[in-house]
């Protein structure tokens, strides 16, 4: 059992991305077992993943923010969001914390820091895509203040699927966030 006394938030870089890759494809595995299909989920390749982490991370101008929540052993999670470029909002396109590591404050303190980073770049306002049948995250955003305002099909990940919205008017309500 992790302890969240043992985690820091940093800022993730090329060097990270053998474990983004590997935190990535084993919480979606343990995310959307059930929600997508198992053929999708097992032909998910670490390897590629890397690959695309440095790739995105060794970018001169990254397109986005990424944070990683590492404990004593290594990295158990990552958020990772943009600033739109056609108005003062922001998007976080992925949040995921392992397992072992969940509930303890982590998904809280990395949507926080993110939105801290988010704010410094001139966002005002943030919103995420979360899977309708995804009831836990679901929870976890209403609860953070998130409000649900869109709905739309996805076609990917070995079939087609539902997303909401989640959207936080005022980025501060989650900046302030310890
Ligand atoms: C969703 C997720 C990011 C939440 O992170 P976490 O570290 O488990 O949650 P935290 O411990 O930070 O919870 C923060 C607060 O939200 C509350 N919360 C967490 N899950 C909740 C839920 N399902 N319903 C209501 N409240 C919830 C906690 O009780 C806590 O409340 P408090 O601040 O008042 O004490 C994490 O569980 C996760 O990565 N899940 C799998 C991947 C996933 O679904 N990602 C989202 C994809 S869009």
């Amino acid at each position: 059992m992790e302890r969240l006394d043992d985690m820091v938030i940093v800022a993730a870089g090329p060097g990270d991305a053998g474990a983004l890759a590997e935190v990535h494809v084993t919480a979606w595995r343990e995310t959307y077992r059930g929600l997508l299909p198992s053929a999708y989920l097992a032909q998910m390749n670490t390897g590629l993943y890397a690959r695309r982490w440095r790739r995105q991370l060794m970018a001169a101008r990254p397109p986005e923010i990424v944070l990683a929540a590492e404990a004593r052993d290594g990295l158990v999670g990552y958020c990772a969001g943009q600033t739109r470029g056609d108005d003062a909002s922001a998007e976080v396109s992925t949040l995921y914390v392992l397992q072992t590591a969940q509930k303890l404050g982590l998904g809280r303190r990395l949507l926080a820091a993110s939105a801290r980073v988010l704010r410094a770049r001139g966002a005002g306002s943030l919103t995420l895509w979360v899977l309708n049948g995804n009831t836990p995250a679901r929870g976890f955003y209403e609860h953070l203040g998130g409000v649900a305002v869109a709905e739309r099909v996805v076609r990917g990940w070995g079939g087609g699927f539902r997303e909401t919205a989640y959207h936080w008017a005022d980025i501060d309500s989650l900046a302030r966030l310890a």
